[in-house]
């Protein structure tokens, strides 16, 4: 490998005329607690409801809520940080466990024992319980959970309720350690789907979700203040053009107010400049990164579904007919699925998966009058706007899911 270097995002900028360093700008880059925009209600929130911690008191287990990119994984990891330290300083043992996008009870369990140390990993799920009750009221820890991203385990795959399962044994396990030790337990969950809630068990609603911290939209200032920060420490001085900032800032406040996007177009306006060889990054060139942006987006969700409602995405935009009737689907559905050997689902469950794509936003759903009148049957929509998003989607099942050549 001489000589041969690929470029990463650690690469060599010193002679980079656009980027000094495009980290502040990835996805995993957290700032400081000081740096965080616009937040402080929530921030607010979160300390009181925590507060009871470091007093030596339980508190109560809450539901933070809001669209992609309000900043709650941003917000609650930074003060669960400032929590740890005060723990420390009153001198009581604390740990938290943050666990994002798992999807079933396994998994969370998994991660729990992993994080304590506990030495089972068995696949009894009962025991897992058991053993994070007597590591808890052994050593009278104080323990947090949050389960980010809660609606993974909310997404139906078979017939096991894994969300609620978890949320049930978890509760359980805090009353113990509550009635039988010093120890704590408190167990947080956050979530990008306000209907979460519909679909926790009554138990579990009131439980969980009567307390909730919501998230809501960052406006243009917010936005312009984020980018700020991290166009200081990314960009070279004068790299980018006066007013790049906040024309993004002005157009992703006018969607959906979502500080993750704002970031992906500024980086993607970088990487245009940097790779056309311009000397600057202009405002005309966000307009260009934000349809790019807003393409890898719709394309990653697709491929981040779970492989029955990717065969039926698939079908979907294989289906010649324009708005094509459930019944029409269904018979394209089950074709794809002979063609692939691969079981289809039943009926009901077909069902659920359109409108899981529904809430998703790739597809819509119409009720549409049948021509001898009647009656009424639903039919399908395409709501992915770009061509070249429906054919990459396409490619990449052709080639990577089922293996064409
Ligand atoms: N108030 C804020 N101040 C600074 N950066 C923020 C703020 N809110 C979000 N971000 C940044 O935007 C991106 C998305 O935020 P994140 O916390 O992951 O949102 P969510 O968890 O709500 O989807 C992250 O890179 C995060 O650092
Ligand atoms: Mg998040």
């Amino acid at each position: 490998m001489t000589g041969a270097e690929s470029s990463t995002i650690f690469g060599n900028y010193s002679e980079n005329p656009i980027f000094n360093s495009e980290v502040p700008l990835s996805y995993e880059h957290i700032p400081d607690i000081d740096d965080i925009v616009g937040r402080d209600e929530e921030i607010k929130k979160l300390t009181n409801t925590l507060q009871r911690l470091p007093q030596g008191e339980h508190a109560v287990p809450f539901m933070v809520t809001g669209d992609t990119g309000y900043g709650k994984t941003t917000v609650v990891k930074s003060v669960l940080d400032e929590l740890e330290t005060e723990m420390t300083n009153v001198g009581l043992d604390f740990v938290y466990t943050y666990i994002e996008d798992r999807e079933n009870e396994r998994e969370v369990l998994r991660k729990l024992t992993k994080d304590l140390d506990l030495d089972y990993n068995g696949s009894d799920l009962s025991m897992y319980y058991q053993r994070l009750r007597e590591e808890i009221k052994e050593r009278d820890l104080n323990y947090t959970i949050v389960l980010d991203d809660i609606d993974a385990l909310f997404n139906k795959n078979g017939r096991k309720d894994h969300g609620n399962t978890v949320l049930k044994k978890l509760y359980e396990a805090r009353k113990d350690v509550m009635n039988n030790s010093d120890g704590s337990l408190l167990i947080i969950g956050v979530t990008n789907n306000a209907n979460i809630t519909t679909q926790l068990d009554p138990k579990n609603r009131s439980r969980y979700a009567d307390d909730a911290i919501q998230f809501s939209p960052y406006n243009a200032n917010q936005l312009r203040q984020i980018l700020r920060v991290r166009a200081e420490k990314a960009f070279k001085s004068h790299a980018l053009e006066e007013g790049v900032v906040g024309k993004i800032a002005a157009q992703v406040a006018q969607g959906q107010g979502d500080a993750r996007k704002a970031i992906r177009i500024l980086r993607k306006a970088g990487k245009i400049a940097e790779n056309n060889e311009f000397e600057k990054v202009r405002k005309k060139h966000v307009d260009e990164a934000k349809v790019r942006v807003e393409r890898e987006s719709v394309l990653q969700t697709a491929k981040n579904l779970p492989k029955q409602k990717k065969i039926m995405l698939y079908s979907i935009l294989e289906e010649k007919r324009k708005s094509p009737k459930y019944k029409h689907l269904f018979s394209k559905y089950e074709k794809v699925c002979r063609n692939e050997d691969v079981n289809p689902v039943g009926e009901r469950q077909r069902r659920n998966i359109i409108e899981d794509l529904d809430m998703l936003g790739l597809i819509s759903t119409e009720t549409v009058t049948v021509k001898d009148g009647r009656g009424n049957t639903n039919a399908v929509n395409v709501e992915i706007e770009e061509e070249e998003v429906r054919e990459d989607f396409v490619e990449y099942m052709d080639e990577e899911v089922f293996g064409y050549e």
